[in-house]
């Protein structure tokens, strides 16, 4: 079974965007995973300009399915996820300023930052996942880091789709092999659709997640969140 992970980072903007506490996050999170879900997943960033870290505690006490925490490992995020606990935490290489992620970690080059921090977590009780490029040649030093998963960064699958989905998919089937050869789980995410999920699902093998955020909220503004969710849900089947 794959898990539907909704990334509800545009709620908590457009909250945001007003002062008050509406649309209500905790209340969206409930409803996701009553219209099936099977988890939640949330990106603080440092300017907290859609989740705040101060909304991290109040949804894990409404998450019934699967907690996600991603960002980047600063002293403050990860003084934050250890103590919320969430399920999972996925870390992300973004700079403080980035707009949304646009790549994986070089898991060479912070190799040493990387394992201590996902030894810290694992210590804790919390599963790790890695935010990583679709390349093969990654895996090795991904799990010497001590991580438990890799996430798939797919923006670039999303973007050559629809020019060529073959060549699109291919190393992310290689990557997926790779990691299961080394006992990685495998999640993927970011751009993720309607188009372009179902094929995604069907090439790569044992996918346990997907976190999906921006089509997600852009397709309820016209099917309703219910529907939507349904609709992604009948992509992973
Ligand atoms: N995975 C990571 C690491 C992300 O940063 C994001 C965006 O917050 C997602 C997945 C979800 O991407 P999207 O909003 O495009 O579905």
């Amino acid at each position: 079974m794959c898990r539907l992970s909704v990334n509800i980072n545009k709620i908590a903007l457009i909250r945001n965007s007003r002062g008050a506490n509406l649309p209500d996050l905790c209340q969206l999170a409930k409803d996701c995973q009553e219209f099936g879900a099977q988890g939640i997943t949330v990106h603080p960033r440092p300017d907290e300009r859609h989740i705040r870290f101060s909304d991290l505690s109040e949804l894990k006490e409404v998450i019934s399915t699967e907690f996600n925490i991603e960002g980047y490992p600063s002293d403050y995020f990860i003084k934050k996820v250890l103590e919320i606990k969430p399920h999972q935490v996925t870390l992300v290489p973004d700079s403080p300023d980035a707009l949304t992620s646009t790549t994986g970690w070089d898991t060479n080059l912070h190799q040493e930052l990387l394992k201590k921090i996902v030894g810290n977590l694992k210590d804790k009780g919390i599963r790790v996942s890695l935010f990583l490029n679709p390349d093969p040649t990654l895996i090795e030093s991904a799990q010497r880091t001590g991580t438990d998963r890799i996430e798939l960064y797919t923006g670039g699958y999303a973007y050559n789709y629809g020019i060529d989905m073959s060549q699109a998919i291919t190393p992310h089937i290689q990557t997926a092999n790779a990691a299961i050869e080394a006992h990685l789980g495998l999640n993927a995410g970011h751009d993720l659709n309607l188009d372009n999920l179902e094929f995604y699902y069907n090439q790569i093998p044992e996918l346990l997640e997907v976190s999906i955020g921006h089509s997600i909220i852009c397709d309820a503004l016209y099917f309703g969140l219910q529907n939507t969710i349904a609709m992604y849900l009948n992509k992973l089947q």
